[in-house]
């Protein structure tokens, strides 16, 4: 075996042979089993890009409606979820309350049983049913509010925004939002990925996969970024300062949210799309100036580093759609968690398939043969 050069973040390590999607990085295309995203989110559904994802092919009628009714009809959480839930510090950030709710769903389903495709389609249902219920939940619990039942009458992604708002939502957001899922479910090999495919390697229960990947999504290099990118909007406030608060970031070395990404070198196809749903939201509801900032921003960034191969990355415009819809910031994280858990379901079920446990190596550079130097001499 031929011993590869030490790699920073891995940088272009295969660590998995998956045919789950594809990013070609240089033309900005982006393919969930061999299907492009622009695709996808034109013709498809949430519930039916997870099934894709998942179990390789696109379902036909009475699959995906098997599909759906199994999920709508696994969103209710258990009692004792709920009193956990209400425990939880309401200051608490929602993806420490979505990692800790997911892990504890483990306890109440510790059979494994990691051979058989019921219990594998049952932890997908199950998985993938309650998340957006444990993310609404804790939303209105930590505003002192009892959280809302789902409704059966609803789909997926408007009733998510039901359980999150107490209110019916208008169909166009509805359709927006399960767009925006559609793009946030999968993206190869990133670093939540990759972490529940680790954990997955061990083969620990479905609950603590994705625990673990909600952990690793919760950073501001990864999924935490959308909600630093309204942060930062709001900071910026004009489109008159943003020139000097690029030149200023970009003096200081400081990383300026939502752009660059370690594959793309061009403008991820994702933003492009969520560009246009957020277009779409201002005609129906109404203007926002952050808008008008961000797209100086781009223009700006462009100019400045365009040619390093830094441009709006997924989490640059799917802050401005969430805020359209009056979603609180701190959530967009757990929404793309939302999405992303039928993509690390997609690679827990790959993994599983031709399991080897994950064991890399590492480059020693510290010291040999050092004598112990007992305490009162230190
Ligand atoms: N703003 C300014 N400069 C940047 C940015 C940025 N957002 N991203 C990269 N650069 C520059 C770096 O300063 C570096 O410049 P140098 O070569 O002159 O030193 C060069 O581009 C390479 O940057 P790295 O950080 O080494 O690239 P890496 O591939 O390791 O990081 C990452 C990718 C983490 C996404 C990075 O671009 C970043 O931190 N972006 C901001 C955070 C963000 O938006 N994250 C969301 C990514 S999408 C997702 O996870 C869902």
């Amino acid at each position: 075996m031929t011993v590869c050069e030490y790699r920073p973040g891995l940088e272009d390590i295969p660590a998995a042979q998956s045919s789950i999607s594809h990013v070609d990085g240089q033309k900005g295309i982006l393919e969930y089993r061999g299907i492009r995203i622009e695709e996808l989110a034109e013709k498809s559904t949430f519930l039916e890009t997870a099934f894709l994802l998942i179990w390789g092919y696109l379902p036909n009628r009475h699959e995906l409606a098997a599909f759906q009714s199994e999920v709508l009809n696994s969103r209710r959480i258990k009692y004792r979820i709920r009193d956990m839930m209400k425990c939880f510090p309401e200051s608490g950030h929602p993806m420490d309350a979505l990692q800790a709710s997911a892990a504890a769903l483990g306890l109440f389903y510790s059979r494994r049983d990691l051979h058989n495709p019921i219990y594998i389609r049952d932890s997908v249902v199950r998985l993938m049913a309650t998340i957006p219920t444990m993310v609404a939940a804790f939303q209105l619990m930590r505003k002192g509010d009892d959280p809302v039942k789902p409704r059966d009458d609803l789909g997926y992604s408007a009733n998510f925004l039901y359980m999150l708002n107490e209110k019916e939502p208008d169909p166009l957001a509805a359709r927006i939002f399960d767009v925006c899922l559609i793009l946030h479910v999968e993206h190869s090999m990133n670093a939540s990925t990759f972490s529940a495919r680790v954990t997955a390697s061990t083969l620990t229960d479905p609950y603590a996969v994705v625990a673990s990947a909600v952990g690793t999504l919760a950073g501001p290099l990864h999924g935490g970024a959308n909600e630093e990118v309204i942060e930062m909007l709001e900071k910026i406030g004009s489109v008159e300062n943003v020139r000097p608060f690029v030149e200023d970031a970009l003096h200081r070395k400081a990383k300026i949210m939502g752009f660059g990404h370690r594959v793309y070198k061009v403008k991820d196809p994702r933003a492009t799309i969520l560009q246009n749903l957020a277009v779409q939201l201002f005609d129906k509801f109404g203007y926002d100036k952050y808008y008008e900032i961000a797209v100086e921003l781009e223009r700006v960034m462009a100019e400045k580093v365009g040619n390093k191969g830094i441009y709006p990355n997924v989490d640059f415009y799917s802050g401005l759609v969430y805020r359209k819809m009056g979603i609180p910031t701190d959530l967009f994280t757990p929404i793309f968690a939302i999405a992303r858990v039928a993509g690390w379901l997609a690679h827990w079920k790959e993994q599983l398939a031709e399991n080897r446990i994950f064991r890399p190596t590492q480059v020693y550079n510290g010291e040999h043969g050092v004598a112990y130097t007992p305490i009162n001499q230190r």
